[in-house]
């Protein structure tokens, strides 16, 4: 561990996409690539925090100074945070899948011909940020941060799901296409608080995770 201003703190990352099982062979997936949230976990980790990285599949290797635990499914992402609770701060940079498969098959789905296409019957996932923010004492950390990942109306929806999932901070950032932020090295976010909005210019992602890692340093009161 190195000794920098969050020593002692406790941290958990969620990052990557989630896998949604359809059947043994088959998932439902998102295109998060798992930068931006490992990117954290590294700036947190460099700055002297006990990160807990729990990633969905990505082709990232694990980063060094931190543990690492790795997840399939939204539930399995879920889990792996409550265990690891409490802690004083959570970011959640993960796209977790809002929806699994309620009919996922125990055997690979056979094509037979003559046969319609199978339906797939979605059922909501739990919401892993939600879970964390409105967890009571002693399990709700000091310090929650969301991401908003939007195609359209970015600052509306962000400040909703900063009012309707209970945590302290929404970083948003735009992933319509052409935006390059699925799986790019670079990043343009808005910080929403309780307070206003920042917003960043255009950087790599590396560097938004640093300044996120300063940001959260001062909130903590350890700058
Ligand atoms: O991984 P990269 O390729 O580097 O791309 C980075 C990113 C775009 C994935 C990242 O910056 C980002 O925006 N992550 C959040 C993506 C997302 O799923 O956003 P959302 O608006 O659908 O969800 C809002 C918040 O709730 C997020 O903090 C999300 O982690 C959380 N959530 C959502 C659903 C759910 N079931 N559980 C959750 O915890």
């Amino acid at each position: 561990l190195s000794d920098g201003p969050l020593k002692g703190v406790k941290a958990i990352v969620t990052s990557g996409p989630t896998h949604e099982a359809i059947d043994p062979v088959r998932f439902i997936a998102n295109r998060s690539s798992g930068k931006q949230g490992h990117a954290i976990a590294s700036a947190l980790a460099a700055m002297g925090a006990e990160v807990t990285l729990v990633s969905g599949p990505v082709s990232l290797a694990d980063p060094a100074g931190m543990t690492v635990v790795r997840v399939e499914s939204a539930l399995q992402m879920l889990n792996a945070v409550r265990q690891r609770l409490p802690a004083d701060l959570v970011v959640c940079a993960a796209a977790v899948a809002d929806w699994t498969v309620a009919n996922r098959a125990s055997e690979k789905r056979k094509k037979k011909a003559g046969d319609p296409p199978p339906t797939i019957q979605l059922a909501p996932n739990p919401d892993i940020l939600m879970t964390v923010s409105k967890a009571e004492a002693p399990l709700r950390p000091r310090l929650v941060v969301g991401f908003a990942a939007e195609t359209e109306k970015l600052m509306e929806h962000a400040a909703d799901k900063l009012a309707r999932k209970g945590c302290d901070w929404i970083v948003a950032n735009d992933v319509s296409e052409g935006s390059g932020t699925f799986g790019g090295d670079a990043n343009t976010v808005h910080i929403i608080d309780g307070t206003g909005t920042e917003s960043w210019p255009a950087m790599s992602k590396d560097d938004v995770a640093r300044n996120l890692a300063e940001r959260i340093t001062k909130a903590l009161g350890k700058a």
